[in-house]
């Protein structure tokens, strides 16, 4: 028998109607302008989607220094005689290496703005299972002045995919303030995104960015100030490279959030002459959490294709709605859809001439009629 190679191989390709009717055509073609603004204009350029992003990792490195001149007997301090609405404690004059603890904690910073410190004692021998320290006695104070103190931030980002690194010194940057702008801060202390200068920030300026007033009621206890509770902030420092078509261009932005119904104490115990004696300090601190985070792009063909591509399935929808336009809403819908359609015969209703025998006696059947 002869192999009939141009049915085998066969090229099937698809029909198409032209509706020659301008409504249909100026909708279809404003169907493409708006999907292809969108998919090239919008997605891909504006929303930069040929980039692949990714999120940074980092370390920061805090140290405090104590301010050169204490302000001395402040309103809270139990020597001033000025009304102050909650109680009012000794104050002390601790430098940084008294106020910061814990120290080498690279995910936070503590300071101390209060302290309980308790000088206690067991008179009886550690092996003894029953043998407690019991208290000699105790004092409350303020450590004064704790808002001058200043905090030098040391950041490094690092993205692994794109293998970009860089230490804060090297970028700009800024911080957001209480109506979220981003502004640097080029002062003689604080200094904020100036490049090839430490980033330093007094407390109080952290905690006035972060929203929080030490002599504001606290947000454990409103008969306690937050000065003599403590309080829990999170400073997000997020990096950035996307904000212009320039990826080389890298900056950094601060934003400190305080965090609500929380207060921050830590305990540390001084053993002095001997295991049986110690100080014990409860500190109450302003904790700072530092996150680093933000979103570092390279250039990503396989992005850009997949975001051209699933544009794409726009097209397909709005050919569907041109379609259903043209066969059901229109008032020449029957003719339009003649021509799209093209109906068999239905072999059902008229001369059976075929039985179940299948398609071989179809075809013959047809073929000797
Ligand atoms: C108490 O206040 C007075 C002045 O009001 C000051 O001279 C004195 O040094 C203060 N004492 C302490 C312990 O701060
Ligand atoms: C030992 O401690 C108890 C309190 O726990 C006290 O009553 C007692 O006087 C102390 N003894 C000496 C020798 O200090
Ligand atoms: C308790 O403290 C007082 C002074 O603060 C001191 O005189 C006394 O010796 C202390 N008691 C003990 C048992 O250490
Ligand atoms: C920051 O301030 C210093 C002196 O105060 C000045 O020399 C420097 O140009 C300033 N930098 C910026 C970026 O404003
Ligand atoms: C709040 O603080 C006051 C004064 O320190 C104390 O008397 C009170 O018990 C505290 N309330 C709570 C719920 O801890």
């Amino acid at each position: 028998m002869l192999i009939d190679w141009d049915s085998i191989l066969a090229y099937n390709t698809i029909k198409i109607v032209r509706i020659r009717d301008k409504r249909l055509g100026i909708l279809h073609l404003c169907f493409i302008v708006i999907i292809v603004l969108y998919v090239v204009v919008y997605s891909a350029i504006y929303k930069k989607g040929y980039l692949s992003t990714e999120e940074p990792v980092g370390s920061i490195r805090t140290s405090l220094w104590s301010p050169n001149t204490f302000k001395a007997n402040q309103v809270y301090c139990k020597n001033n005689t000025e009304p102050y609405p909650y109680k009012k404690l000794e104050c002390v004059y601790y430098d940084d290496a008294l106020v910061g603890y814990p120290i080498g904690d690279d995910v936070g910073f503590t300071a101390s703005s209060r302290m309980k410190i308790s000088e206690q004692k067991s008179n009886c021998s550690l092996t003894d299972p029953t043998c407690k320290f019991y208290t000699n006695s105790s004092v409350n104070v303020y450590l004064a002045d704790i808002e001058s103190f200043t905090v030098l931030i040391d950041h490094t980002m690092y993205a692994p995919l794109s293998q970009i690194q860089f230490n804060g010194d090297d970028l700009s940057g800024y911080i957001l303030d209480q109506n979220g702008n981003e502004i640097q801060i080029n002062e003689t202390v604080n200094v904020i995104g100036i490049e090839g200068r430490p980033d330093v920030l007094e407390l109080g300026k952290i905690l006035e960015f972060g929203g929080i007033d030490l002599d504001g009621p606290s947000m454990i206890n409103s008969s306690n100030s937050i000065r003599y509770d403590g309080c829990v902030l999170f400073v997000f420092i997020e990096y950035s490279n996307t904000f212009s078509y320039d990826l080389n261009k890298i900056k950094y932005v601060y934003s400190i959030k305080k965090v609500d119904d929380t207060g921050y104490d830590i305990p540390e115990a001084i053993i002095l002459d001997n295991p049986n004696s110690r100080l014990y300090y409860k500190r109450h601190a302003i904790r700072l959490i530092f996150i680093q985070t933000g979103l570092i792009g390279s250039f990503n063909f396989q992005s850009l294709l997949l975001t051209l591509v699933s544009g794409l399935g726009l097209l397909t929808v709005s050919t569907l709605i041109v379609d259903q336009l043209a066969i059901r809403f229109l008032p020449q819908r029957k003719s339009y859809s003649s021509f799209k359609f093209q109906t068999t015969e239905s072999f059902k209703m008229k001369k059976r001439i075929v039985n179940d025998d299948g398609e071989d006696k179809l075809y013959h059947n047809i073929e000797t009629l």
